[in-house]
């Protein structure tokens, strides 16, 4: 297997935020806006090392709170002290989960202060002026352009311009102010970059000009980015806490068991890591219902496996694993979705992460239930050899489950 690392991480930093985005159904291209405005406020004042970190940081600036039950822009411009609440934590959370990728530490740090204002009266460390990192100033002001763009009427640069005036010297500088509306100003880059239909192409184009940023093939580079995207998955839903990283490490250990070769392993442990990335694209209240699920709701969940599939097809290093992924609610009876495999039709680490998905979930604590015994999981386990898996695989991962602290 032929992985290029630097295309890899990169393929993966900027999926994931567009996918983060789609809220209801509905692309709304937050990071992917704020990453643009960014990238073009800052080209010219750094160079081009410190550009790639400033526009990789506007890509995951909000990546901190993927676990609110709605869209961040929705409580930005809302002034109560509930928003305020929820708020709070992103900055630092985001920069705790970007500083787990490889090379990105710079961009963690820009993270931090992208809701610091510079009259001092930002989050979450109340810094002041200049003491706030030009790229995290930058990222203040994209961000604002965008949640206006996004939760009010604005639809003309004098509209906005009004709307953003009054925080000048208190949100942002008067200086970075002007860059930003000069930008969108020149050749009416604002009525280009309006409609979201527009924002792919427009992305593409900045990124190209930017770069891609390094990644030395000697660091497990993809194998931690992964782990991230995991983390940011498992955050989306409370109750799954550490699953996505726990299935990976269970299929691991019983490819391992099982003598496969290296290639494959890797292959299950990554695939591991994202087989609930389809979740992202899941809407939180029915993630979060504590009660029964009705039928369309229960279908919506059964989605998440296909769109699995979708996600993994996007990123274009990955595309080798994206059945394996996708297919973890497969049964061997060919009973299970998305696309009703059977036996030996059900690639074999597939068959393998569907235990291992299972097994997990009946272990886990659920608002519903208390989670299962060893014992008791290996009773449903093998009650359901052969129609939801497969006997051999079973024969491996038993031991496996037992010698993994249970
Ligand atoms: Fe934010
Ligand atoms: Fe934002
Ligand atoms: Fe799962």
């Amino acid at each position: 297997m032929v992985i290029n690392p630097t295309k890899t991480v990169n393929e993966l930093i900027t999926a994931l935020p567009y996918i983060i985005d789609i809220e209801d159904g509905r692309k709304i291209y937050h990071s992917w806006r704020v990453a643009i405005l960014s990238g073009l406020c800052a080209k010219g004042p750094v160079g081009p090392g410190e550009l790639k970190y400033i526009f990789y940081a506007a890509l995951l600036h909000d990546i901190g709170g993927v676990g609110f039950p709605i869209h961040i822009i929705h409580y930005l411009k809302r002034n109560d002290k509930i928003s305020h609440n929820i708020l709070l934590s992103h900055p630092i959370v985001g920069a705790q989960l970007v500083s787990n990728i490889p090379q990105m530490n710079p961009a963690a740090k820009i993270i931090l202060d992208h809701h610091e204002w510079i009259n001092g009266h930002g989050y979450p460390r109340a810094k002041f002026g200049d003491s706030i990192s030009f790229g995290s100033q930058v990222i203040r002001i994209a961000d604002s352009i965008d949640i206006f763009l996004q939760t009010t009427r604005t639809r003309t640069l004098k509209q906005l311009k009004d709307k953003m005036s009054p925080n000048i010297d208190k949100e942002y500088s008067k200086d970075l102010f002007h860059r930003a509306f000069r930008i969108l100003e020149k050749d009416r880059f604002f009525y280009k970059i309006l409609p979201r239909k527009n924002v792919p192409l427009i992305f593409k184009e900045i990124h190209e000009e930017i770069g891609l940023l390094k990644i030395p093939a000697k660091i497990d580079a993809v194998g931690k980015t992964l782990e991230f995207v995991a983390q940011i998955v498992d955050m989306k839903h409370p109750f799954t806490s550490g699953h996505s990283l726990r299935v990976s490490r269970y299929a691991m250990a019983i490819a391992l068991a099982m003598s496969l070769g290296h290639d494959e392993v890797t292959r299950i442990r990554w695939a591991g890591l994202l087989h609930d990335i389809g979740k992202l694209s899941v809407s939180r209240h029915i993630l979060d219902k504590p009660t029964t699920l009705n039928h369309e709701e229960y279908q919506k969940i059964q989605k998440h496996a296909h769109q699995t599939f979708v996600i993994m097809n996007m990123i274009p290093s990955l595309r080798d694993i994206a059945l394996i992924a996708a297919a973890h609610h497969e049964r061997f009876d060919g009973s299970g979705y998305p696309f009703s495999l059977s036996k030996e039709g059900i690639p074999r680490s597939a068959r393998i992460l569907a235990l291992c998905d299972a097994f997990d979930a009946m272990t886990s604590n659920r608002p519903y239930r208390k989670p299962l015994t060893f014992e008791e999981a290996c009773r449903e386990i093998k009650k359901m050899s052969g129609t939801q898996f497969d006997p051999e695989i079973i024969n491996y991962a038993l031991p496996v489950f037992r010698s993994s602290g249970f």
